[in-house]
């Protein structure tokens, strides 16, 4: 009904200028997945997610921890089964036949693409911000897109570009810089944590739901968490990464899941010491909520410290999605999907220099031009439709392929597969309409791509025709 899927056993064999190298391995991709998962969403969005649940924020971290830790069980055990690039692409493909397997990939664009441009933005804040802080005016017009009277956020683009070459000049070396981003990343979260921690207050924490569970849109739990998602995920990237791991049954299950876990546990620190520390109505908004803690409470130099750590760090989440997403391209034009000449790798770095360079100017592109909250809102509609879609894969294989080679069981896959899949639906719908209206417009031009070009394009449509002609 949804078009041919891709018989297991072919997922991983690709002629060999198609193949990726396997340069990975699992210090790697832990260091992928925590430098995918903790940036703009702790640093920054932890403020709108106060303005738009109170303290109750917390609760909103908790529910997308749930979430997304059953998303992650979801992704290893099909990371490790099919263990090529592409993800939630490749899994649907296999899974759910070539149609579904587009529209995910087509979300999936999204949410890489559109958490880039944010985190481009985010970085953009911290740093004019910091510079501002001491002393030094910049020219409005090119530090903000044209919604906030400028003419282009001239920081985000270049940090944008500049992650791109770093992706050019090859992988490996992009993941073990992605380490040391990753340890200032978190030494910054840590110190955070020990000087807000012995300022908690109970008295902050009341009232702790002021707007309710339910989203009107705006504000409740629900929409708090339906934004502060975006801070979860990014192990998904790891997966993507699999066909250039070296031993993906160890490195896959180690790397989603630690990451994921590890994040969990971090993040939950860090809400409950910000909203402890201060009214939720100071944090509300702030560009740079975790700095403002502690300049109110009297640590500017640990304030100063916390920017200047997310200035740093913050391009590794930059670095892991931009990875992703051409990844993503890689594969859906090996496959046919898009055109082909976009799948050659670079005989020297073993990556796929002319998609990354395409993706790497759009996502520059975007950051450029756009607000930070409506990006990172559309990103998060393209996650969710993505890990639903994985939910239904890990069901539906356990079904359709009980006895394929599974590296990793996900435990009690059915409870798992629909926690994921309903825990994904609550929050998709308690977006904000606006988002759902573009996320589905987005979907329209990608069944418009589909039909026109794709569909008679797709590799293995043309070898289920040939099979059938037999
Ligand atoms: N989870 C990533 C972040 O918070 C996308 O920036």
């Amino acid at each position: 009904m949804f078009g041919p899927r891709k018989p297991l056993d072919s997922v991983t064999s690709h002629p060999k200028n198609a193949r990726l190298a396997k340069t990975l391995s699992w210090p790697h991709l832990v260091a992928l997945g925590v430098g995918a998962i903790v940036g703009t969403g702790i640093y920054t969005l932890v403020g709108v997610g106060a303005e738009r649940a109170g303290p109750a924020v917390i609760l909103a971290f908790v529910i997308c921890g749930l979430v997304c830790g059953c998303a992650a069980l979801a992704y290893a055990e099909l990371a490790t089964m099919i263990p090529a690039a592409g993800s939630a692409y490749t899994f649907s493909y296999a899974a759910l036949g070539e149609g579904i397997a587009w529209i995910v990939g087509w979300s999936l664009i999204l949410e890489y693409s559109l958490a880039c441009s944010t985190v481009a933005v985010g970085w953009s804040g911290y740093l004019v911000g910091w510079i501002e802080s001491a002393g030094v005016h910049l020219p409005h017009a090119l530090l903000v897109g044209p919604h906030g009277g400028g003419i282009v956020n001239l920081p985000a683009v270049a940090v944008a570009l500049a992650v791109m070459g770093m992706l050019i000049a090859g992988t490996r070396e992009s993941a073990t810089l992605n380490i040391i981003l990753v340890v200032i990343k978190l030494v910054a979260l840590g110190v955070f944590v020990a000087f807000a921690a012995p300022n908690f207050h109970t008295a902050n924490l009341h009232p702790f739901m002021p707007y309710g569970f339910g989203s009107d849109g705006k504000h409740g739990v629900m929409a708090a968490a339906a934004i502060v998602f975006f801070a979860f995920y990014g192990f998904d990237a790891v997966a993507t990464s699999a066909e250039e791991t070296k031993n993906p049954a160890r490195d896959l299950k180690i790397g989603i899941i630690g990451s994921m876990v590890l994040c969990t546990i971090i993040y939950m620190a860090v809400a409950i010491a910000a909203v402890g520390a201060l009214p939720f109505t100071a944090l509300a908004n702030s560009p740079e909520p975790l700095a403002l803690v502690l300049r109110n409470l009297g640590q500017p130099l640990a304030a100063h410290l916390i920017a200047l750590a997310a200035i740093i760090a913050l391009p590794s989440v930059i670095l892991v999605m931009m990875y992703g997403q051409s990844r993503v391209f890689f594969v859906m034009a090996r496959d046919g999907l898009l055109p082909r000449r976009l799948a050659k790798v670079s005989q020297r770095t073993g990556a796929p220099t002319l998609i990354t360079v395409l993706t790497g100017v759009t996502i520059a592109l975007v950051a450029g031009i756009f607000r930070l909250d409506e990006i990172a809102e559309l990103a998060n509609a393209g996650t969710l439709l993505a890990f639903i879609s994985v939910g239904a894969c890990l069901m539906v294989l356990r079904r359709t392929a009980p006895d394929a080679k599974r590296l990793f069981r996900a435990p009690a896959p059915y409870v798992v597969g629909m926690l994921t899949i309903l825990g994904c639906l609550y929050l998709m719908v308690s977006l904000p309409p606006m988002t759902l209206v573009r996320f589905a417009g987005w979907n329209v031009i990608g069944l418009v791509i589909y039909f026109a070009y794709s569909r008679r394009h797709s590799d293995v449509a043309a070898r289920a025709a040939s099979v059938a002609a037999l």
